[in-house]
């Protein structure tokens, strides 16, 4: 059995995986050691259904380069860190990592197999062993239009995206829910006497949203009752990072950074838990009618599902609050825009820390394994 080292399986990520992976008994495969970067010689954790014996050090380039497969969720510092070391100290191990570090290196492949599965496996004749995660934003879009991008068809794809908390992390999730309920406190008496104008209630809610008490540590500015237009640095390009990766990694995924499709849009974050939704506008090559493009989406993966573009069925399907900690992905609100026949919109949403962040990890797994 291969050794299998896993790192950062503790955090949210990571937490989602050792989730995913017992749900898929993926453990049965592999010899998992647990590393942790806070509590060496501790008994490791029971995710694995056998004994996995103590936590060993995740700095410790020597027990690391026993595996045979390392799985990382660790985050960007740590591979930054130890990734360097480790090859240099000529570890040939399969590295699968789900922290962006790594990602825009010509020697790593970012994987989303159900839509660049022709790649990973390029990558793994010609010897690549550095996989990574994609951006969750990006996976999302092209596990929802892969039918699109995969026939060629987009001309061009503007995401404008409503980003959940989780995306920022476990405390912001945190922090949104006790934003939600700050500003539910502040004004309760009022919201329950009917007598009070909802214009008082409404005054009350702005002053305390921009006042010092409302509670803002983790995001700065207030999430509930508001919203961010800005997710990730500032570039020069005037695009955040967030929205720098959406043209970068999806070309990279789809393997045409030589000729790359344009994909450009605004990254807002919304107050919903750990769904990220896009409204996307999309030019195609071609004017196709709505009936082959809802076809073309939905026979491109098994995860995919088209909502009909019609207002209870969308309200119900497209949603947050129904995908949430599901694998489901669907895209819908597609229909001709006005500015002519290759104009579409759609509408998808999907778990951030599923298909966004640890499936596509531990699918690299099990290609690994064959
Ligand atoms: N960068 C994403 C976000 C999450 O902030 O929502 C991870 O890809």
């Amino acid at each position: 059995q291969n050794k299998v080292g896993l790192v950062g399986w503790r955090g949210m990520v990571g937490s989602v995986l050792m989730q995913r992976m017992q749900e898929e008994s993926d453990f049965s495969l592999i010899e998992p050691t647990f590393f942790t970067t806070s509590q060496t010689g501790s008994a490791a954790p029971d995710f694995a259904g056998k004994d996995c014996g103590l936590l060993q050090d995740a700095f410790d380039i020597e027990a690391l380069g026993t595996q045979d497969i390392i799985i990382t969720c660790q985050g960007g510092d740590y591979t930054k860190d130890v990734y360097p070391k480790l090859r240099e100290a000529g570890w040939n191990g399969y590295w699968i990592d789900a922290a962006s570090a790594l990602r825009m290196k010509d020697d790593a492949v970012i994987v989303l197999d159900p839509v660049n599965r022709a790649e990973i496996d390029k990558g793994i004749a010609s010897g690549v062993k550095t996989y990574v995660g994609g951006n969750c934003t990006v996976s999302l879009m092209l596990m929802a239009l892969g039918g699109l991008f995969e026939k060629d068809l987009v001309e061009w794809a503007t995401p404008m995206t409503y980003q959940a908390a989780s995306g920022s992390g476990a405390k912001h999730m945190r922090e949104l829910l006790t934003q939600m309920g700050a500003v539910y406190g502040n004004v309760k008496d009022m919201v329950d006497d009917p007598s009070t104008a909802i214009l008082d209630i409404d005054r009350q809610v702005a002053e305390y949203i921009r006042s010092d008490d409302y509670p803002k540590e983790q995001f700065g500015v207030p999430l509930a009752g508001s919203l961010i237009p800005y997710i990730d640095t500032q570039l020069p390009s005037g695009q955040s990072r967030e929205e720098w990766k959406a043209e970068a990694e999806a070309n990279k995924i789809l393997g045409t950074t030589e000729a790359p499709v344009p994909v450009d849009g605004i990254c807002v974050r919304v107050g919903a838990m750990r769904c990220h939704s896009q409204a996307i506008t999309l030019k195609l090559k071609k004017d196709l009618p709505v009936s082959e493009i809802e076809a073309i989406l939905a026979e491109h993966n098994d995860w995919v599902k088209v909502i009909p573009n019609d207002r209870d069925v969308t309200m119900a399907e497209l949603t947050p609050a129904k995908v949430t900690g599901t694998l489901s992905i669907p895209v819908g609100r597609i229909r001709k825009l006005t500015m002519g026949p290759e104009y579409i919109s759609a509408f998808t949403v999907g778990d951030q820390l599923l298909w966004g962040a640890a499936e596509p990890l531990r699918r690299m797994l099990r290609i690994i394994l064959g």
